[in-house]
């Protein structure tokens, strides 16, 4: 025989990966997150090689830091992580809320934030008008029939795509449920914030799976991206696990520490 196969020598040998064989496979969130998104990673020191923002591109391999990063839309996000094609997604919260995923939430980053608000046009922004059936254009179905039903208001929900704020200019909606970040489109369309529903920001999430096989690896880049987020580690809302076994709360556990 030309050539002998060394056999592992211990247990843990055998079963242990080293962490410099564990790639990771990154969702993350093309659009308005993504230049925040990569400036995140290259603070927390991964080189991110020709990863950019320019690039149709919708795959970038980066082997010297162990890491498959994927460019998909926001909405999808949750879904790659959910069904382990990702390990790891960055994603709003705003879209978390939307969906009923089954992914940790472990890290809220920081950055990216707005939120989500009742829109009117200025003038017909009174409250008395909420008495009436009214109708609410959205790309929020969901959390838009949760704020309404939970304040008695009956609604017929509009759901849309985008240019949410032409719905009432035309007439198709009384409100719009969407996204503010600095208010100007809002303004820009002479409409006026009625209330916020709820704040955003971007969040780390983890497959269920994923936490577990590739722990080493997944704990690293948490303990690494929230050295350069500013805020702390929430493992709670809609997109905790529905249910998780010991194990796995255990790791979720460890990675806080
Ligand atoms: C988002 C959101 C608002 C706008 C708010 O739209 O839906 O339209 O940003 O930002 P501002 O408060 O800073 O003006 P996006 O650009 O994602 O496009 P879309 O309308 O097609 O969803």
């Amino acid at each position: 025989m030309g050539w002998v196969r060394r056999l592992p020598v211990t247990k843990e040998e055998r079963f242990r990966p080293r962490l410099a064989d564990i790639m990771l496979t990154i969702a993350l969130s093309k659009g308005k997150m993504l230049d925040l998104t990569l400036d995140v990673f290259r603070r927390a020191g991964y080189a991110l090689g020709n990863l950019s923002t320019e690039s149709r591109r919708l795959v970038f391999p980066c082997p010297e830091i162990g890491m498959t990063f994927l460019i998909v839309r926001p909405t999808d996000v949750p879904t790659y992580v959910e069904y382990g094609a990702a390990d790891v997604g960055i994603v709003g919260k705003d879209v978390l809320m939307e969906q009923d995923s089954d992914v940790y939430e472990p890290l809220d980053l920081g950055f990216g934030a707005c939120r989500i608000a009742v829109a009117a046009l200025n003038g017909l922004a009174s409250r008395d008008r909420l008495s009436s059936k009214i109708r609410v254009a959205t790309k929020y179905p969901k959390v838009t029939e949760r704020y309404f039903n939970q304040r008695g208001m009956p609604v017929e929900i509009i759901k849309l795509y985008g240019s949410i704020e032409l719905a009432p200019l035309v007439g198709l909606a009384d409100r719009i449920v969407d996204l503010v970040e600095t208010g100007n489109t809002l303004k820009a369309h002479d409409l006026v914030e009625v209330e916020c529903i709820a704040r955003s920001t971007a969040r780390l999430v983890v497959n269920r799976a994923s936490l577990k096989l590739k722990h080493a690896a997944i704990t690293e880049l948490i303990t690494k991206l929230r050295a350069v987020s500013r805020t702390s580690i929430i493992q709670t809302g809609k997109s905790a696990p529905r249910k998780s076994s010991r194990g796995a709360r255990r790791a979720v556990r460890r990675t806080r520490r």
